[in-house]
């Protein structure tokens, strides 16, 4: 299968780009700089000359603070590139897997989030995000699956856990965040569903993230405590739960953002590792770099 994938320089983009040749498919990386998947011609006249089979797009805006004063550029990375992907994917006939997030969520819900939940984004981010589900749902509905998943980090990139573990080695005590929970997702964990969800080529909208519930102060103190034990730190500082009003952001975040994914592990047959142990496995991958 020959596969054109979008953000290739991203967190997710540069895992896949390890796990998808290693699983024998072809793959197309293509990052921000090769293409932005906003520019209609440059898009269209190089999908029409690669003819992929499937088209995974990684790419997109995720400054979710930024977005807030940037709306334009979020809108053209996040719904604008999406829409044109979906509308080529459509005409030509190809599987489309576009990946979404748990901020199209208000977090209001006492639940973990089904597919089929009312959407009601808080933030920019969210709100383009959600616009980019739409069109591709609307435009090629047999050739698109849209995947959310939420709280994303792996060795690469930008993400919670580098930002974490550059603070810790820092500073002498740290502050995090505790009424906000989630799931924390290893880009891993979800290559292997992106794995399944293309051999199948599945539709619809389905949910991925690590198994079990955390808030980014449980998140942070799991961090140290296994970057202490890997000797990715040299000492453990106090850290402290606080409320999300002490921490404000320019852009309001879900304060519950769990996604039930109990209709992805029945689909594709992919159960989830707890996120302690992908957590464990990422941070044995940048001790062993
Ligand atoms: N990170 C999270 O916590 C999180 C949570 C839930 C869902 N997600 C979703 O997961 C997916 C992968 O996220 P990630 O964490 O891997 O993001 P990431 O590390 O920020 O990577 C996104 C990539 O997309 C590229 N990009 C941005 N605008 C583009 C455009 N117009 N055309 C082509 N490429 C463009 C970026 O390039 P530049 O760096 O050059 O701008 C970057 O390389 C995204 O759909 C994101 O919304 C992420």
């Amino acid at each position: 299968m020959k596969i054109v994938l979008f953000g290739a320089q991203g967190q997710l983009g540069l895992t896949l780009q390890q796990t998808l040749p290693a699983a024998g498919y072809q793959l197309i990386a293509l990052s921000r700089a090769e293409l932005d998947i906003s520019d209609e011609q440059k898009l269209r006249a190089t999908l029409t000359d690669l003819m992929p089979d499937a088209i995974i797009n990684a790419a997109a805006y995720t400054a979710v603070d930024t977005a807030e004063t940037d709306d334009l550029a979020a809108r053209a990375a996040n719904a604008a590139g999406p829409k044109l992907l979906a509308s080529w994917a459509a005409e030509n006939k190809c599987w489309l897997l576009h990946i979404s997030t748990d901020f199209v969520f208000s977090g209001r819900m006492y639940r973990p989030y089904t597919p089929t939940d009312q959407t009601d984004p808080l933030s920019i981010y969210g709100r383009t995000k959600l616009e980019g589900e739409l069109h591709v749902r609307y435009l090629a509905p047999e050739y698109s699956l849209v995947l959310r998943t939420s709280w994303v980090y792996s060795q690469f990139g930008r993400n919670f856990l580098k930002t974490m573990l550059r603070l810790m080695a820092e500073k002498n005590s740290l502050n995090v965040v505790d009424d906000q929970i989630g799931t924390p997702t290893s880009t891993w964990g979800l290559a292997r569903c992106i794995d399944a969800a293309l051999q199948q080529k599945a539709t619809g909208i389905l949910h991925w993230s690590d198994a079990g519930v955390a808030s980014w102060y449980d998140f942070a103190v799991a961090i140290q405590d296994e970057a202490v034990r890997a000797g990715l730190l040299q000492k453990a500082v106090p850290i402290k739960p606080i409320p999300g009003t002490a921490y404000p952001t320019p852009a309001k975040r879900p304060s519950f953002s769990v996604l039930d994914k109990r209709d992805t592990i029945a689909q594709l047959h992919c159960e989830p590792a707890h996120w302690r142990h992908e957590l464990i496995n990422v941070i044995n991958a940048m001790r062993s770099s």
